[in-house]
């Protein structure tokens, strides 16, 4: 496949946002998009209706519609490692007969969480999930962002394989009540099983007669599990074709559904399945995951901007710039195509963010009146997450809402220091409430949009061998077999001695 071909995103007229809006009356609603309850505006952004035709005659170009049918038909489309990318099959969108394995597979997990409910594996209250990266970053946030009210079970995702944070974890748990969760899609991810190993260990040393029978795992590799020696029936699969930062619909959404129920999981899947049907089958101009994509491509691609930033104005939604950033930069920081070529151009812009007001008042300096454009995002969500009655969710929306005013808006002042340039740009995620329907579909509309922009710049998402070097240097210094650089050999010596 060419290269995709920036000259026309390139060619686009450089107008200002405020003239943008002075010039149509038609902008806000024709970038503006609802679905699954959630509203998208990136009327804020410098998208145009002539930058949407020239985005989709790129999509065009690069085959886009048979590449997004054969990811729902469940062809192989992780190129690099000859294998299909599922995730939709686990919200019941793909191909039949994957849809039917994920049911069977759901059911499994629905029975083992009826049996923990049941008190088969004794009184258990206390879930501590140990994982990493993919294995850890969704089921967090769901937990994180949905279980405030929970109360029959305590949660911890620990994932570092630095012992405090599981000794954190162990310290505020009962063993005896404990159920270890084993979360990794390979069951050989160094820090997974360490942590693992140490926390079957409490578990015998807190006097637990059976650790092994307080022990699920979650894994595509099960027969790895078992030699590991979780029993069978205690062992929930997903495929392969499942991407580790893909996965928390499947197996590995396990302690959110357990936490949070089950009926909470199947609305997750349900409101990611109403995002599906929207990127599938809507028109890219009003295609919320292609919009998104192509304001994000506009600025890497004509205006050199290399970061992007997702402000969460929503502590429910405190982790989700993390979240995002293994999803969007695992899958497409990335510098050849999926052919193998070397690109040319930029891939994905450096994903970060936080929480607002907090970040208003640490990092919004630079973005107000630095010398980086960097193209926003803000989640809000109409429905408040407190009760108090002063007002706090009013200010908190205001205060997002002002912010991506004044971004485009900008002020002159005789004092330059004292100016604000504006024209800086921002789209706006304002979802209705923070259940986990709407979740669901936040989070399928961020996968989607990551793999447009992977097929536009004719990379492959789904790949990670990125990942793989640092690892491998890791364990050849674990068992002492490798003479590093002479700045490195002089580190291990201060740490560890001759
Ligand atoms: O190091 C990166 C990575 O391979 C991620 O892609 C993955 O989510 C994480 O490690 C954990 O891997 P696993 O689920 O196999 O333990």
């Amino acid at each position: 496949m060419a290269l995709p071909d920036w000259t026309p995103i390139q060619s686009l007229p450089a107008a200002k946002l405020t003239d943008l809006f002075a010039a149509d009356a038609e902008r806000l609603s024709r970038l503006s998009v609802d679905v699954a309850g959630i509203h998208f505006d990136w009327s804020k952004t410098h998208l145009t209706a002539e930058a949407v035709s020239a985005f989709a005659a790129l999509a065009q170009q690069m085959d886009f519609a048979a590449k997004r049918d054969a990811l729902f038909a469940g062809e192989v489309v992780n190129v690099t490692e000859g294998r299909a990318a599922e995730h939709t099959a686990e919200r019941y969108e793909g191909a039949p007969e994957s849809v039917a394995r994920a049911r069977s597979q759901h059911e499994r997990m629905r029975a083992l969480i009826d049996a923990i409910e049941a008190e088969a594996l004794g009184p258990i209250r206390h879930i501590l999930h140990i994982g990493i990266g993919g294995s850890a970053l969704g089921p967090d946030l769901l937990v994180d962002a949905l279980g405030r009210d929970m109360d029959r079970y305590d949660v911890a995702i620990v994932s570092n394989v630095d012992g405090v944070a599981l000794e954190d974890a162990m310290d505020a748990f009962d063993p005896q009540a404990t159920l270890l969760v084993i979360a990794s899609k390979t069951f050989t991810t160094t820090e997974t099983m360490l942590n693992a190993q140490s926390a079957l260990a409490w578990m015998a040393e807190g006097g637990v007669e059976d650790p092994y029978g307080q022990v699920v795992a979650l894994t595509a590799s099960p027969e790895k599990a078992v030699e590991w020696g979780v029993d069978e029936t205690r062992v929930l699969p997903f495929f392969e074709s499942v991407g580790g930062r893909y996965s928390l619909w499947s197996s590995i959404g396990f302690p959110a559904a357990l936490a949070l129920g089950w009926d909470a999981f199947e609305e997750l899947l349900e409101g990611a399945a109403e995002m599906d049907r929207h990127f599938r089958l809507t028109d890219l101009a009003q295609n919320a995951p292609a919009l998104a994509a192509f304001a994000d491509l506009y600025y890497t691609q004509a205006r050199g901007c290399e970061t992007r930033a997702t402000f969460a104005y929503d502590e429910r939604l405190k982790l989700l710039p993390s979240y995002l950033q293994q999803l969007e930069m695992e899958s497409n920081g990335k510098r050849v195509t999926a052919e193998g070529e070397a690109v040319t151009y930029p891939t994905a812009a450096i994903t970060w963010g936080g929480v607002g007001t907090d970040a208003q008042h640490a990092v919004f300096q630079l973005l107000h009146q630095g010398t980086h454009l960097v193209p926003l995002e803000f989640v809000g969500v109409i429905e408040a997450g407190d009760a108090l009655a002063e007002g706090h969710h009013r200010q908190l929306l205001l205060n997002m809402f002002a912010q991506g005013a004044a971004l485009m808006a900008g002020k002159g002042h005789e004092d330059p220091a004292r100016s604000y340039p504006g024209d800086r740009p921002s789209a706006t995620l304002l979802l209705d409430a923070v259940d986990p329907r709407t979740l669901g579909a936040l989070i399928a509309f961020y996968e989607h949009r990551v793999f447009v922009n992977a097929v536009l710049l004719g990379i492959n998402p789904f790949d990670q061998f990125g990942v793989e070097l640092g690892k491998e240097m890791a364990k050849a210094a674990d068992k002492g077999g490798l003479e590093f650089d002479p700045s490195t050999n002089d580190l291990i010596q201060r740490a560890f001695g001759a």
